[in-house]
C-alpha cells in the first residue's frame, strides 16, 4: 500500500513577516498540522523572523498561542504543540541592516532544503530579496514564496516579476494563490482528466454556460485600505476566480507538471475575450443587520470600489466559442458558498414530446462549505400516469464518500509542503500573472474613465438587483446561493 504521508526531506523554512497576521493563521498553523500528521520530518526547522526583538522562547510562546486558537484540532495535533514549538527558532531581522541577515546566515544549516516566505508586506520584497542575495543566502536551490498581491496591474506585475528575476531563477520562485492549494480545487483536474465521462462533453457543442461563484458572509475583516485599493476584481477576480476559469476551460496538459498544467492556464487567459461594460455589474454594501456599510468599515465616505463584481466572460478558442462563463463574487453576502456549475445543453430532439417538462444537467462541483458534487439527471418519476420526466441530484459530499477518515487539509499546508519538495504546479508563473493582469486592467480602466458607482446591495442579500439581469437577459439565472 502507497503510505499516505510521505515525509519531506529536512527543511530550513524562514517565515518573515513571522509575527504577522498570515503567519499566525495560517503559515504556522498550516506546518503544525503537517507536523503532526508526521508529514513535516522531525530534522524540518522554521526560524521566524520579524522586526520585532523577540527571544526564540518568546516567539515559541505567540506561536504556541496561536496554535490553541485553532477550531476542531485533534488530540494528536493538540499533542504534537509541544514537540513543534521545538523546531522553530527567531531572529529579529530588519531588511535593511545587516546584523540580523547575519544571524540568519548563522543558523542556516548546510544539507538541507531552504525556503524563504515572504509573508510581509510587498513593499518589502526588494529588500528582503536583495538582502538574501547579499549574504549568501541565496543558494541556486533556494526558494522564495511570494503572497498575493502581486502586483496591482499589469505594470506593477511586471516591475516585480523583473525585480525578482535580478535575483532567482523562475524555478525558484512560487507565487501562491491559496485557491490552488484547496483539495477541491485540484478536485477539477482529478475530475476532468482521471474520468472519461466529461471530457468529451467539455466544450461549446455541449456546454451551454458555466457559472463560477464565491460568495462570503465576511466583510472586508480590517483590511480596509488595502481592500478599498483593490476591490473585488484585484482581491479575487484576477487571481483566484481566474485559476478557478483555467482549471476548468483548459485543454488537457500533457501530463501533470508544473509547466505543462501552466502552459495550458496561459492559454486560457489569453484567449479571454475583452468585457463590455454591458457585460460587467458591480455592488457595494450597504449598511443593514447591524453592521456598517462598506464605505464606514473601508474608512472612506465616498468609496466608489466595489464589494461585489458579476462578469461575462467569453474564452475565444475553439473548444469555448459561444459558451460564456458568468463569474460573481461578493462580501457580505448571504452564506458562504463557493462552487461551480456547468450546465449542458438541451438534448437535440426530445422523443417525449414537446411539452415533455425539460430540466438542463447540471454538474456541479462545490468548492466549500461542504466540499463535493452534484450531477442533476433527468429521469422518469416512478409509477403509473405516463411518462412524468423529473430532474434528480445524483450527489455526492467527499467528506461522506471517503467515510469521513480524511479531514480535508487548509490550502496552506498542501502549498508549503509542495515549496519544500520543489513542485512549482499549484504556483503562478510570472507570465500567467501578468496575463491575467494584461486582461484586468482595461475592465478597470473602462469603468474608470465611465466614473461609474458600483451598485448598493443589502447585507445577506445575493448581491445587486442589477447582476440578476447580467443573466435574465441571455435567457438564464444564477443558482441560488444558500
Ligand atoms: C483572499 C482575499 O485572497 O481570499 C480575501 O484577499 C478573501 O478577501 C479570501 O476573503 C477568500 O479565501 P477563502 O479561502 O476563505 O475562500
Amino acid at each position: 500500500m502507497v503510505a499516505r504521508v510521505i515525509p519531506v526531506e529536512p527543511f530550513d523554512l524562514v517565515v518573515f513577516g513571522a509575527t504577522g497576521d498570515l503567519a499566525r493563521r495560517k503559515i504556522l498553523p498550516s506546518l503544525w498540522r503537517r507536523f503532526a500528521d508526521g508529514q513535516m520530518p522531525p530534522e524540518g526547522r522554521i526560524i521566524g523572523a520579524a522586526r520585532s526583538r523577540l527571544s526564540t522562547e518568546a516567539f515559541r510562546a505567540l506561536v504556541a498561542e496561536a496554535l490553541n486558537e485553532q477550531p476542531a484540532a485533534t488530540t494528536a495535533e493538540r499533542a504534537a504543540i509541544g514537540p513543534f514549538l521545538e523546531r522553530l527558532d527567531y531572529v529579529t531581522l530588519d531588511a535593511g541592516d545587516a546584523t540580523g541577515w547575519q544571524m540568519l546566515g548563522e543558523q542556516m544549516r548546510e544539507g538541507v532544503v531552504h525556503a524563504h516566505y515572504f509573508s510581509v508586506a510587498p513593499a518589502l520584497f526588494p529588500a528582503l530579496a536583495a538582502g538574501l542575495d547579499q549574504h549568501g543566502l541565496n543558494r541556486p536551490d533556494t526558494r522564495v514564496v511570494i503572497e498575493k498581491p502581486f502586483g496591482h496591474n499589469q505594470a506593477s506585475a511586471q516591475a516585480l516579476n523583473a525585480m525578482l528575476a535580478r535575483h532567482f531563477d523562475e524555478s525558484q520562485i512560487y507565487r501562491i494563490d491559496h485557491y490552488l492549494g484547496k483539495e477541491t480545487v485540484q478536485n477539477l483536474m482529478a475530475v476532468r482528466f482521471a474520468n472519461i465521462l466529461f471530457e468529451p462533453l467539455w466544450n461549446a457543442r455541449f456546454v451551454d454556460h458555466v457559472q463560477i461563484t464565491v460568495a462570503e458572509t465576511v466583510g472586508v475583516n480590517g483590511r480596509g485600505e488595502y481592500y478599498d485599493a483593490a476591490g473585488a476584481m484585484r482581491d479575487m477576480v484576477q487571481n483566484h476566480m481566474m485559476q478557478l476559469l483555467c482549471l476548468i476551460a483548459m485543454e488537457p496538459p500533457y501530463r501533470f507538471d508544473s509547466d505543462a498544467v501552466r502552459d495550458e492556464k496561459l492559454k486560457v487567459i489569453r484567449a479571454l475575450d475583452p468585457v463590455q461594460p454591458e457585460d460587467i455589474v458591480r455592488g457595494q454594501y450597504r449598511a443593514g443587520g447591524g453592521g456598517a456599510g462598506f464605505a464606514d468599515e473601508v474608512g472612506n465616505p465616498g468609496s466608489t470600489t466595489e464589494s461585489y463584481i458579476a462578469l461575462k466572460v467569453g474564452i475565444s478558442n475553439w473548444r469555448w466559442r459561444g459558451t460564456p462563463f458568468y463569474l460573481r463574487t461578493g462580501k457580505r453576502l448571504r452564506a458562504r458558498a463557493s462552487e461551480i456549475a456547468v450546465t449542458f445543453r438541451d438534448p437535440p430532439h426530445s422523443i417525449f414530446g414537446e411539452d415533455a417538462p425539460w430540466r438542463a444537467n447540471v454538474l456541479v462541483i462545490r468548492l466549500q462549505p461542504d466540499e463535493g458534487m452534484t450531477l442533476r439527471v433527468m429521469i422518469k418519476e416512478p409509477g403509473p400516469g405516463g411518462m412524468r420526466l423529473k430532474d434528480v441530484a445524483l450527489d455526492m459530499s467527499f467528506a461522506e464518500a471517503l467515510g469521513g477518515e480524511l479531514p480535508i487539509p487548509d490550502a496552506y499546508e498542501r502549498l508549503i509542503m509542495d515549496v519544500i519538495r520543489g513542485n512549482q504546479t499549484l504556483f503562478m508563473r510570472g507570465d500567467e500573472v501578468e496575463a491575467a493582469w494584461a486582461w484586468t486592467d482595461p475592465v478597470i480602466a473602462g469603468w474608470e474613465a465611465r466614473g461609474e458607482r458600483p451598485h448598493p446591495y443589502d447585507p445577506g442579500a445575493t448581491g445587486p438587483e442589477d447582476a440578476l439581469m447580467l443573466m435574465h437577459r441571455d435567457g438564464r439565472r444564477w443558482r441560488e446561493i444558500r
